[in-house]
């Protein structure tokens, strides 16, 4: 393959493409030849933070107790009660943060119940999940062994639903002061010397509903001022997320924007957006659903790019230099509870769909990640959209669908951004009144490495698709790829089958004039890392 320059462009844009400069959608055209995604190698835009893979672990259900703590006496393998192989299956997956306590759980915890010695931490309800004894066994020197020992980034959600300033402030002071100030002091006494690192931090969340049913207006002035007293200690660089808007509740993201400026005490707003395979009040069954079910979830799932596009186009209005962040810190799959299941503990099965909607939110991501600074998926372990699944009874661990998308992708994590272009053959389908093109791909380089991958997701139930990846720019000298899919849209992983749904080499793959043809599975996604010449 030879390099060449770009000398095509669109052909006609399908859909609603744009507000002001900012596309709503991917850039997807019509072509009379076969389907191509087009993409320039030399042309790298933005970096991809390598935050945009991150997570999000609640004290709900099975996600913190059971899924990552089981205690030391468990007969799980496990460090100071962290079960090993759920460190293990995250550090593969390299993932760059993780957020806690919560979610609804962060406005009514109370992190001075969570520390000093086991026996003598207080006894609370967890009222949001389940109305279950939270024992406060798993706290705030278990979580940062846990983001130690993940080799992460810690994300702590504070309280402005139902703490103080003081309690926020002491708790940013208790993580990362190093001298003998009375927090570092008391941290002391419990057995951390050293001061910890917490590069970001929470200010409420859902303050619009579970974390106190507040007006925008309302929120905003509390957000300034629990914000300013989020200090930075030791040395200790904060991102300060004020807690952001629900889906497209864009007055909330107006309210928090509008009079940004010099002295805004924070640096980040956040937006939260779940995927149903109708609505909140229908989300539909995880694992039995139809091929209409099939399509209206992957139009749902479209749908976050176009809430990351409107609240950027806010964002953009009252602060074009991009200074405040969009963090997307809760986002994913929410179904009915698997039956049988606490419906307070949110636990669902995970199938190639949910690994479809992940891949589109990434391509999604990687368009936006200028202004979008930090996505975490709702959540880690047994708890909605997860990683990983363990079985209460034999503690048995499942990787997910999600998680091999995760795992895939890993390579865009702190590249730059390529644009790809997907030109089709045939009319794009409406769906729930948003055209969902079948074919989704997203693209990065890293130029000093010689290396670039490409996502390319094929949403067709039951059609392969045959493709050209038409690669300008640079010569390409090697490709390796891989595909995840399974027998059906609702194959996923058992600890009976584990590998039903598993990443192996694509090998319907062939050198083509204009680059590399490939051809997909129906429901499937697939990566193809590329190395590069001149
Ligand atoms: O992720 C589950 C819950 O969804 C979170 O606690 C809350 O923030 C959101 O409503």
């Amino acid at each position: 393959m030879t390099a060449r320059t770009l000398t095509t462009g669109l052909v006609g844009a399908l859909g609603p493409t744009s507000t002001g400069t900012r596309p709503l959608a991917p850039r997807t055209g019509r072509t009379d030849g076969p389907a191509r995604v087009v993409i320039d190698l030399d042309l790298p835009g933005t970096t991809i933070s390598r935050h945009l893979y991150g997570h999000f672990a609640e004290h709900l259900g099975r996600c913190i107790y059971g899924g990552f703590f089981v205690g030391e006496d468990s007969e799980i393998p496990n460090t100071r009660g962290i079960r090993d192989d759920v460190v293990e299956a995250l550090r593969a997956l390299r993932i760059p943060n993780l957020r806690w306590p919560g979610g609804c759980f962060a406005d009514e915890y109370h992190w001075k119940d969570g520390i000093g010695p086991r026996e003598d931490r207080p006894r609370v309800v967890n009222s949001h999940w389940g109305d279950v004894v939270e024992d406060n066994s798993f706290g705030t020197h278990e979580f940062m062994d846990l983001v130690e020992l993940l080799g992460t980034e810690a994300y702590v959600n504070g309280n402005v639903g139902s703490g103080t300033v003081q309690e926020m402030s002491e708790w940013i002071e208790y993580l990362t002061r190093a001298d003998d100030s009375p927090m570092a002091a008391l941290r002391r006494a419990n057995g951390r010397d050293e001061p910890w690192k917490v590069p970001f931090f929470g200010i409420g969340n859902e303050s619009w509903g579970c974390g106190g049913n507040m007006r925008a207006e309302d929120y905003t002035a509390l957000a300034r001022q629990y914000s300013t007293f989020v200090r930075e200690h030791a040395g200790n660089q904060v991102t300060r997320i004020a807690g952001g808007a629900n889906v497209d509740d864009y007055g909330w993201t107006e309210a928090l924007m509008k009079d940004a400026g010099p002295h805004l005490p924070y640096q980040a707003i956040s937006l939260h957006n779940y995927t149903f395979a109708h609505s909140w009040e229908e989300k539909g069954s995880a694992r039995g659903f139809s091929d209409e079910e099939w399509y209206s979830t992957l139009a749902n799932a479209a749908r976050t790019e176009e809430l990351i596009a409107r609240h950027s186009t806010i964002m953009d209005r009252y602060d074009p230099q991009k200074k405040v962040g969009l963090v997307l810190d809760e986002w994913g799959t929410w179904w009915d509870v698997e039956p049988g299941t606490n419906p307070g503990f949110l636990y669902q099965q995970n199938t190639v769909r949910d690994a479809l909607v992940a891949s589109l939110h990434f391509d999604g991501f990687h368009r936006h990640a200028d202004r979008l600074i930090m996505a975490n998926i709702a959540q880690t372990v047994n708890v909605l959209q997860a990683m990983i699944l363990t079985d209460p009874d034999s503690g048995a661990l499942v990787l997910t669908p999600t998680y091999h998308v995760f795992a895939m992708n890993a390579g865009h994590q702190d590249a730059r951004a390529l644009d790809a272009h997907v030109l089709l053959p045939e009319e794009v389908a409406e769906v729930n009144g948003r055209a969902l093109p079948l074919l989704s791909a997203s693209a990065s380089v890293r130029a000093e490495e010689g290396t670039a991958l490409v996502s390319l997701s094929n949403l067709s139930a039951d059609e392969p698709r045959t493709l050209v990846l038409d690669l300008r720019g640079r010569t390409v000298t090697g490709h390796e790829a891989t595909v995840l899919t399974g027998a059906s849209t609702a194959a996923h992983n058992t600890p009976e089958q584990p590998d039903a749904v598993a990443p192996v080499p694509l090998t319907e793959l062939r050198e083509h004039e204009l680059g590399l043809e490939v051809t997909l599975p129906p429901h499937s996604f697939a990566t193809v890392e590329l190395r590069l010449g001149e």
